[in-house]
């Protein structure tokens, strides 16, 4: 499924897990725990989440640490950043949380979750096929809750993002190899993207109310989310 685009994923993130936690920050310009925290204020006494593409788990802990009495459910496509998760799970002793190694677009539970989450994936996925799948598996009244990049439409805020890359691309010579793949090709992903145009689309589509886009950082985030109206 989207064969293309999960073999784009495998190369961008190749060989970089164990540095992911320090690269977002800087590619997010500081700002990934903020945009992290506005996804999270959306979230009220959760029972059970599901976080697509958990990666090492940063939003998977900070839901297990909020909210003891919940169960996370952390789906991840690549072994290399889940080991990292799993190997921080058993660490901490952190008892709420599962993984699983999968596409995202291919998982079917029989679980019905009040909160689905995601940050970074809708840019790398077949939206028509994750937003399907995903509303099946909310609970009713569940939220289905979408972050990632984008570009943005402001000509400064677009200077200072194309400068912010080419600076990516320099720290990656010079500095973090791993990363190299990854702000090669990562601008013109976000460039060319309509994530947030097709979220928007597939999420009225499979009869999810209340939709909402939320920018973020000057146009270079933003949160989609709707709800699956209450039987
Ligand atoms: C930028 S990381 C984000 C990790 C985590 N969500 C976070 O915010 O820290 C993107 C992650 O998405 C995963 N990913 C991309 N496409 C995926 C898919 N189709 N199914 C599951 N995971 C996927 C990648 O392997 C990578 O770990």
């Amino acid at each position: 499924m989207s064969e293309s685009k999960v073999e784009l994923v495998h190369t961008l993130f190749h060989g970089t897990g164990s540095s992911y936690g320090k690269m977002v920050h800087l590619t997010t310009f500081g700002q990934d725990n903020a945009w992290k925290k506005r996804l999270l204020a959306r979230i009220d006494a959760p029972k059970r989440v599901l976080d697509l593409a958990c990666g090492t788990g940063i939003l998977t802990f900070e839901m297990a640490r909020r909210w003891p009495d919940a169960r996370i459910t952390g789906v991840e496509l690549r072994a290399e950043y889940l080991d990292e998760a799993r190997a921080h799970a058993a660490a901490e002793g952190i008892g709420n949380v599962d993984f699983i190694l999968s596409d995202a677009q291919e998982v079917r539970l029989d679980d019905r979750f009040d909160y689905i989450t995601s940050c970074y994936i809708p840019k790398y996925v077949d939206l028509t096929v994750l937003v399907r799948n995903m509303a099946a598996m909310l609970a009713p009244g569940g939220w289905l809750l979408l972050q990632d990049f984008a570009y943005p439409a402001e000509p400064e805020a677009r200077d200072q993002w194309e400068r912010h890359f080419v600076k990516l691309r320099e720290l990656a010579r010079t500095r973090y190899p791993d990363w190299g793949t990854m702000f090669d090709l990562l601008p013109d992903v976000i460039r060319k993207t309509r994530w947030i145009e097709d979220s928007v689309e597939q999420m009225g589509l499979n009869g999810l109310v209340d939709v909402e886009v939320e920018s973020l950082g000057w146009g270079s985030a933003a949160t989609v989310l709707g709800r699956k109206p209450a039987a």
